[in-house]
């Protein structure tokens, strides 16, 4: 008798039963959002052939270019939740404001917020790509959120993960109970589960940073990033650069194998890149259920109070001892 393979939402009910996040509707938001991860890797499959590379015409609200696949998974996030049933409003990087789904439509207990695609500056080369998601429970009867109450602080997450779109496209989640990796198995159209029980090394050997931008950080940066670099066989230095340019792919190499990845503040721009509601939240949330460690430099990334849904954060996420490392240079304290 051939073993079952064991899928996302029969792993979710099965083995996680004792948690909140194991209803049947938890477990049916989480297939949605595979349901996205498979819309969006069919597309990438055949991209250089479907006249889905390249920019819009549009500017976003972070002031960035929209690509073609930003609007592509951003518009199938939307179509594939808004008449779900399972949520209650909808945010993501590529809208300035959230949706709220309307009162006479079935919604949900869930807020979901949204990186629909991350790593964009890959798209038109076939280099890896993401997706980051972050699930917030709102269960005021037939009451809407307002845009504030999406403002909430990443210890308040009910669970998050995120899609990768690399050589195979994997699904990484936790609710609060470890971390769990599902691989999409095409030939059936389902995500099996593949990476049980993920923890991340204590240290690793590798870090993953812009150096095009070291001119532009403060000193204790710098020195973090200078020290990484010379030999001391103690701590396995020099480390490995490895940079993909997509957040996603970088965080999943240490997640796995150990190592840093740093997108810090800078001189003129402290407050850094990275978006902290729906890129720093959900992997820090991620890392630390893996036993990692996710910092600002200076605050423990998910005890950051939002003020506002797009609100940018530093970013220095990984193996414990190495996150510790890089806070005591940033701090001058080493
Ligand atoms: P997004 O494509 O969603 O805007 O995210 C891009 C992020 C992250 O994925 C990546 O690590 C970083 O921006 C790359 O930034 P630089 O190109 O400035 O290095
Ligand atoms: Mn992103
Ligand atoms: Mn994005």
């Amino acid at each position: 008798m051939r073993e079952f393979p064991l899928t996302l939402s029969r792993f979710i009910i099965e083995s996680q039963a004792s948690h909140q996040g194991a209803t049947g509707e938890f477990s049916s938001l989480l297939t949605q959002i595979g349901l996205v991860g498979k819309l969006i890797s069919q597309d990438l499959r055949r991209a250089g052939l479907i006249n889905i590379l390249g920019a819009t015409d549009d500017t976003n609200v972070q002031g960035e270019t929209v690509k073609k696949l930003d609007a592509i998974a951003n518009d199938d996030f939307v179509k594939v939740f808004q008449h779900s049933g399972y949520v209650c409003a909808l945010a993501s990087e590529e809208m300035e404001k959230p949706i709220s789904i309307p009162g006479n439509w079935p919604h949900g207990k869930y807020m979901l917020l949204f990186d629909p695609l991350d790593g964009s500056s890959n798209t038109d080369n076939n280099m890896p790509l993401g997706a980051i998601f972050s699930v917030l429970k709102y269960d005021r009867g037939d009451r809407l959120p307002t845009d504030e109450e999406l403002l909430c602080r990443g210890t308040e997450q009910i669970a998050a993960g995120y899609l990768l779109y690399g050589s195979s496209t994997m699904l990484v989640y936790t609710v609060g109970q470890g971390v769990y990796g599902f691989t999409l198995e095409p030939g059936i159209g389902e995500y099996l589960l593949s990476h049980e029980r993920i923890t991340i090394p204590d240290r690793g050997r590798v870090y993953a940073a812009n150096e095009g931008n070291y001119h532009k950080w403060p000193g204790g940066t710098k020195k973090y990033l200078d020290s990484l670099k010379v030999s001391d066989k103690a701590t396995g230095r020099p480390y490995s650069s490895r940079y993909s340019g997509c957040l996603v792919a970088d965080v999943h190499r240490l997640l796995l194998g150990g190592g840093i990845y740093l997108y810090p503040g800078e001189v003129d721009k402290p407050e850094g890149k990275l978006r902290l509601l729906y890129e720093a939240n959900p992997l820090a949330f991620v890392v630390e259920q893996a036993g990692g460690k996710a910092s600002t430099g200076t605050s423990r990334i998910l005890e950051v109070e939002p003020k506002k849904l797009h609100q940018r954060v530093p970013l220095i996420i990984g193996s414990r001892q190495d996150v510790e490392q890089a806070e005591a240079y940033i701090q001058g304290k080493a």
